[in-house]
Order: C-alpha cells, then structure tokens, then sequence
C-alpha cells in the first residue's frame, strides 16, 4: 500500500461514525484516530514523538517489526534508536530458546528505570513470547509499567490498540489463540530500500517436538498468490531488487490454498517478476523439498545460491524423536541430489545438541554429516527446554558439561569445514548487492554474494542497493575481502 493511496482512503473515512466492522478498513479508520492523538502528544512535547522497536529473533519478527514501524510513522512517530529518551518503546519479542525470554526480561527490567524518570513513556510488548500464557502473567503482575501487550495473531491490529490505549489511558492486553485471518494492504516501512523480506505463509505444522513456534505462531496459512505477486510488483517499482520469501516451512506453500499451489510455481512467478534481480526463501523443511523445486532452483536466473536447510541433528534415532520425519540416509541423499543438480548451491544448516536422550554416538552421527555435507555455514544450538512442548517432558541423561563439550567440539568443526568451504571463491569474480558502509571503515562497502557470502571492498555510499562485480582477493575465513570490477558495458 503506497502512501498517497492510503491518503485518498483516510480521507473518505468519517471518524464519528462507527469503525467499519471490515478489514483492513477498520484499522484505516484507527490509523485516521490514532493521529488525532498522536497529534495532541506533539502537542504536549513540542515535536515529532519518537518510537524505538528492538526486535528480537528471526527474519519473520524483522519483517513484523517493518508493518509495525509503518503503523507508527503512519500515524505520526518518528522512528529513533535511543531507548532512554523514547517516547514509545516497543520489543518484538523471540521465545525460541529460553535465553530469549532472559534477554527481554533483563532489557525490561532496565526500561522500568527509565519510565520512572519519563511517566508518559510508552511501552509495548507484542511477538512470540506474548503467546505463552505465563509470560503475560509475569508480565501483568511483575511489570505492572508495561502499557501494551500483543501477540503475533493480531500484530494488524496495533492501530487499533494504540487508539484504545490513547482513549482508555490503562493497559491494553489482546492476546489470541489463533486465527485465520491474513489482512492485507497495511502500511509497512522497510529498513532497507532495495531489499524486502515477503511474507508468502504463516505458522507451522510440522511439531517438531522441541519447537515452540507451532504453538505461538499457529497453524500453516499461505497467503494468497496474487497478493503475494502484487506485492512484489510494488517493492520492485519502488526499488526493491533483492526479495526473501518467508515462511517457517516454505516448501508446504499452497497446500492450504483453496486452489493449491506448490511453491516452486510460486517461484515461477516470482522469477518473472521485472525489476527483481535476486529471490532468496526462509526456511526450507527437508521432508518436504521437491525434485520440482530442485529444478526451478537449476534452471532459475533469480534465485540465489544458497539453500538453508535445517538438519538439527544427523542421528536418525534422534530425529525421529525429534518428529523430523527424515532419516540421516535421506538427508545425506537430498544434499547429494541438490549438489549434482546444483553444484555451486552453498548448503547451510540448523544443528541442535543435547537434545534429550542425545548420546555420544548421536552426536558422532551428527558429527559424520556435518563432514560429508561439508555445509558453507552452521548455525549451532544447546537445546533449549520449551514448556508445553513434547521434549519438555523426555528425559536427559547427558551433563551440561558434556552438551557443552560436544558443543564445542562440534562448533570447532563446523568452522574448520566453513573456512574450507569460504576459500574456494579466492580470486573468481562474483556478483555482489551492496547493503551498507562498511560499520568499521567508512572507505568500505559491505555486500552479499548469491551464496550470501560478506565482502568488503573499496566504494561509497552511491553504491547501496548496487549489484557489483567484485574480484574477490582476500579470504579471511567466513568473509571476503574484494575489489570492485568495472563492467564493459
Ligand atoms: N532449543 C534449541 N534450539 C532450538 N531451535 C528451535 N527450537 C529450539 C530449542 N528448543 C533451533 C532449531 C531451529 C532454529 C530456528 O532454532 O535449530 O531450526
Ligand atoms: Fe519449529 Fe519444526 Fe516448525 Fe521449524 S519446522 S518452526 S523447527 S516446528
């Protein structure tokens, strides 16, 4: 939804008549109201009031984050990074792993500091975390200063939430269970200009038994492909040129659909889209990757080098109670398939150890597969207790010493086989989308490779959202160092 088509809607809209009972008309209506007191707040301080979001976890939370920041500019918050001198202060909040919960409760305990100083500050809590019934108890009753929370079923309402908080002047708490519900053609504000994650579905079926995410994010919707399509139209008119599709299993796309759909003909239809140089997915379930999405991958031109998919762990015993519905052998056979199709596809992994029952035979099988995939990168993880979840209740004879060992051992290997894997494309010249000034050296840009590759090479700021060659002359491990390529034409 561009800015001047939702002005023409706002200005159709009455706001002393009754919210409209529809979607997304209703939250247009509370983004017209949400203004009028957002204007009075500006009133009071004399300037713009300012929004902070930390969010917390993955590309999903990152792109809610982004719907979020444009509900607020829209309705009249300037968006800032400074925290103690906020107006409004929101976390997007993770619960994957219990430290993520850890994270949130240390930051909220150091906001009630601040708040203190500043009454009229703001705070919201909505994400994953607000899913699980005792965080919202700890909440209610240990962090009494907290002024909004939400879920991730009804992030879509935060206009409407906003204007309740404003008129009521107490607490608002809307949690739901679930939903079908997929509203579309809400504001939203990307981080970057010329890259956009793409919601293509929603929640996730699969239960994997020491997974929260079914729980908190619900179950599987796709959303439909023509809203998908025509929202990658506008990202494209508007300068986008790298896209990630996402979802927590991308490749049960459609399935749901009234007229399914699988996600390599999404993929297809992407892949025409003009304007868009790059498309990237998150995250790929390997039970159910196809020989069809195989082949879309070969023969695309859009679709990037690099395929992340999650193994969690390599010992079939292991797996299966992991509800992972597949084998160590038929994994080991699918990333054989992908590579012979595909043989520049950079393979990445999730890896979970001290999984309950792990023993060290397990982890040696996880071991083997590690040194037979011979992954690009490995994202390594100390399993985590989830409450409500089937392994929350499966025993663990293993030692926090010896998950921690193992985990050592593993990491130390997983970086051994990511340098080796990092140093094949000394000297070759790639093709790179530059996202930012380097953080460290301002001389530098910092870009990405198909195969989501860093590089660091000499350019300046006119080349952010740039599609570059660049010689790649430096290997340092897990990044590169280039030089940029002039084109001949
Ligand atoms: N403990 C540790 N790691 C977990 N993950 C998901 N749940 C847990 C847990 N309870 C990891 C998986 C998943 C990634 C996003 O997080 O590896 O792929
Ligand atoms: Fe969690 Fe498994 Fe769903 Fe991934 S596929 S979100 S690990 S339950």
């Amino acid at each position: 939804m561009n800015t001047e088509n939702l002005e023409t809607i706002l200005n159709t809209i009455d706001l002393r008549s009754e919210p409209p009972g529809t979607e997304p008309m209703r939250q247009y209506y509370f983004i017209k109201k949400a203004r009028e007191f957002v204007k009075t707040e500006k009133e009071r301080l004399g300037c713009d009031p300012v929004a902070v979001i930390t969010t917390f976890g993955c590309q999903m939370n990152a792109r809610d984050s982004e719907k979020l920041v444009g509900i607020l500019e829209q309705i009249g918050y300037v968006e800032g990074t400074d925290e103690q001198t906020a107006d409004f202060v929101i976390f997007n909040t993770c619960t994957i792993r219990e430290n993520a919960n850890l994270k949130v409760y240390g930051r909220l305990g150091r906001l009630n500091k601040v708040k203190r100083n500043n009454p009229q500050m703001l705070i919201g809590l909505c994400g994953c975390m607000m899913q699980e019934p005792e965080v919202v108890e700890k909440i209610k009753k240990s962090y009494r200063f907290v002024d909004f929370i939400f879920g991730t079923h009804n992030i879509f309402k935060f206009a409407e939430l906003i204007s309740t908080r404003f008129e009521s002047g107490t607490r608002v708490i809307d949690i739901w269970q679930d939903t079908n519900e997929i509203v579309e053609d809400l504001p939203v504000e990307r981080k970057f200009s010329f890259k956009s994650g793409v919601n293509i579905m929603f929640g996730c079926n699969n239960y994997c038994t020491y997974c929260i995410v079914p729980y908190v994010r619900g179950r599987e919707r796709s959303r439909n492909p023509e809203d998908i399509v025509r929202e990658i139209k506008e990202l494209a008119a508007d300068g986008v040129v790298e896209i990630m599709l996402l979802g927590q299993n991308v490749n049960s796309y459609g399935k749901d659909l009234e007229q399914p759909l699988s996600f390599a003909r999404l993929l297809n239809e992407v892949e025409k889209i003009d304007g868009i140089r790059r498309i990237r997915f998150m995250t790929s379930h390997p039970k159910d990757l196809s020989d069809e999405l195989i082949e879309v991958m070969k023969h695309s031109k859009k679709i990037c080098r690099h395929l992340h998919l999650p193994v969690q762990s390599g010992s079939s015993r292991v797996l299966k109670k992991m509800n992972r519905q597949y084998t160590k052998e038929s994994y080991l056979e699918l990333a054989g398939k992908i590579k012979a199709a595909i043989p520049d596809m950079s393979l990445t992994t999730d890896i979970i150890v001290g999984f309950p029952g792990e023993t060290e035979e397990d982890f040696q099988e996880t071991m083997e597969v590690i040194k037979q995939v011979r992954y690009d990168s490995a994202f390594t993880f100390i399993y985590s207790k989830r409450t409500g979840t089937p392994a929350a209740t499966m025993e663990n004879e293993a030692s926090e010493a010896e998950i921690k060992d193992r985990f050592d051992r593993l990491l130390k290997e997983v970086q051994v086989i990511s340098a080796e894997m990092c140093s094949k494309y000394q000297g070759t010249i790639q093709e790179v989308l530059v996202e930012s000034v380097n953080e460290h050296d301002e001389t530098l840009v910092t870009g990405r490779m198909s195969n989501n590759l860093l590089v660091h090479f000499e350019g300046d700021f006119d080349l952010i959202g740039k599609l570059v060659d660049v010689e790649l002359t430096v290997c340092k491990g897990f990044y590169y160092l280039g030089e940029k390529i002039e084109r001949d034409s």
